[in-house]
């Protein structure tokens, strides 16, 4: 941020020579100064102009530098004085910081030390107006509002997403397919000082080796056959904003090399050309591959992993995080409802208890796309179970008869027998008849089990 205004600084002191002295060595610095005799004509000076700094003297004949500060903060609170003052009066300088002074200096003055005060003071007011211009524009709070999640897993990735997203930090994103990979990367953008410039994606995957380097880097007419103009690549468009590289496990080694030396250098070369091109571009990476056993097996340059990994954020699987499901499909059931124009007012506990069960490998995606058939299908007000895909259900089913056997491995046949007959009979209140139905064996056959068993 660079201001070619020349900084007015006023100084005000009834000592002429004093002033002449602080005059002559900040002129030097560049400064522009302007000179008040006594507290009075400080006072009307500010009324009239804007100034980035006062350097007042607390002992004047006329009007006291006290009173004149008091007047000065009345008329602009937000101007830094710094108070110059002998080290008898410390105690009254004091009592100006207390009424909004910068700092003070003690006279006799150490010019070295002006300097570096007043440039201390220039810069701490300009961050804090940096701040406020920053905070603005990212209109104070950072906002994942788009991002559903309230589970301690996706609470930890908010955080590190809060402090990163601003920053120019290279930030890798690691999650199994349809964890919301490119979600996350397009809200890091806009959240950070570059979201009115381009967020461009690259799905790396997507592209043969040549194509996608020349994706990538552009190239110059004729560069290969069918090259038949230039052609920015996507680094170039990405000038001045964020450059989104989605499936990079995919990238072949050669490609790795020239992405790390953009990162290294910021530079490169469109295809066939000779120029050197050098470009401003955050980097967001995505995987849903394990890079680290990537890198072990030698198909991931492990130079290129580092560079990328500054900041890992590791998107959990839905399953790790099922209470984050009952908020997720409410978000789908509106989006959806809305668009296709139904009245639809929530789940049944079934149909609910069905998404909470399911393990969802193919995560959010997989349950937007269940939500959304759900919300096409469904002829009631309340999403049902039976508008659910059936693999919802056997995959339930499944699950209960593993948990049922899991629980009995470690016992034998007939203890397990025994105990089941048991407990038929208990729920049909001793009925035999109706307790040998159920087992599907014959009556006879359960009065023989019986006697075997030692029940009867
Ligand atoms: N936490 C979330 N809140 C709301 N919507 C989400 C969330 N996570 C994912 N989604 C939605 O789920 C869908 C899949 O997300 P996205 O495309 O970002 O996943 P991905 O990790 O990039 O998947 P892939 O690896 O298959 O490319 C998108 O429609 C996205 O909007
Ligand atoms: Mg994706």
């Amino acid at each position: 941020m660079t201001q070619d205004r020349k900084k007015k600084i006023l100084i005000v002191d009834d000592d002429a020579s004093h002033r002449l002295m602080l005059k002559a060595t900040l002129s030097e610095e560049g400064y522009e100064i302007f000179e008040a005799s006594d507290g009075d004509e400080a006072v009307r000076m500010v009324e009239e102009q804007f100034y980035d700094l006062i350097m007042l003297d607390l002992k004047m004949k006329k009007v006291d530098g006290l009173e004149a500060l008091k007047e000065i903060k009345k008329i602009s609170p937000a101007i830094p004085v710094l108070i110059m003052t002998a080290y008898a009066s410390v105690k009254t300088a004091v009592e100006g910081l207390k009424m909004g002074a910068f700092d003070y200096m003690v006279k006799p003055l150490n010019m070295d030390e002006v300097k570096i005060n007043i440039e201390k003071t220039l810069n701490y007011e300009r961050l804090k107006i940096e701040n406020k211009v920053l905070k603005e524009r990212l209109n104070q709070e950072f906002d994942f509002s788009s991002i559903i999640g309230k589970s301690r897993k996706m609470r930890e990735v908010f955080e590190v997403l809060a402090m990163a997203a601003p920053s120019n930090a290279t930030i890798l994103i690691l999650g199994e397919s349809g964890t919301g990979k490119e979600l996350i990367a397009n809200a890091v953008h806009q959240n950070s000082l570059r979201k009115d410039k381009p967020f461009v994606k690259i799905n790396c995957a997507a592209l043969a080796e040549n194509l996608l380097e020349s994706e990538l880097f552009g190239h110059e007419k004729g560069a290969y056959t069918g090259a038949v103009s230039r052609r920015l690549g996507r680094f170039e468009q990405a000038d001045g904003g964020t450059l989104f590289l989605d499936e990079i496990g995919d990238m072949s080694l050669a490609t790795q090399s020239k992405i790390l030396r953009v990162l290294q250098e910021g530079e490169f070369e469109r295809l066939g050309g000779e120029k050197t091109l050098r470009v401003d571009v955050r980097i967001i990476a995505a995987t849903n591959k394990n890079l680290e056993k990537e890198v072990e097996e030698g198909r991931f340059r492990k130079d290129l992993y580092f560079r990328l990994s500054v900041v890992p954020v590791h998107l959990p699987a839905l399953r790790e995080r099922k209470e984050d499901i009952p908020a997720l499909a409410e978000h789908f059931l509106k989006k959806y409802a809305e668009k296709n124009q139904r009245l639809i007012r929530g789940f049944t506990p079934e149909a609910l208890d069905l998404l909470m069960r399911y393990e969802w490998p193919g995560n959010v995606r997989e349950l937007e796309n269940t939500i959304e058939r759900a919300v096409i299908l469904s002829r009631d007000e309340m999403i049902t179970a039976a508008v659910l895909p059936n693999n919802l259900k056997k995959d339930f089913d499944s699950q209960e008869k593993e948990t049922v056997a899991d629980a009995l491995v470690g016992r034998s046949i007939k203890d397990v027998e025994k105990e089941l007959i048991l407990k038929t009979l208990e729920q049909t209140g001793h009925n035999i008849t109706r307790a040998a139905e159920i087992l599907g064996i014959t009556r006879r056959g359960l009065q023989y089990k019986l006697k075997e068993l030692g029940i009867k």
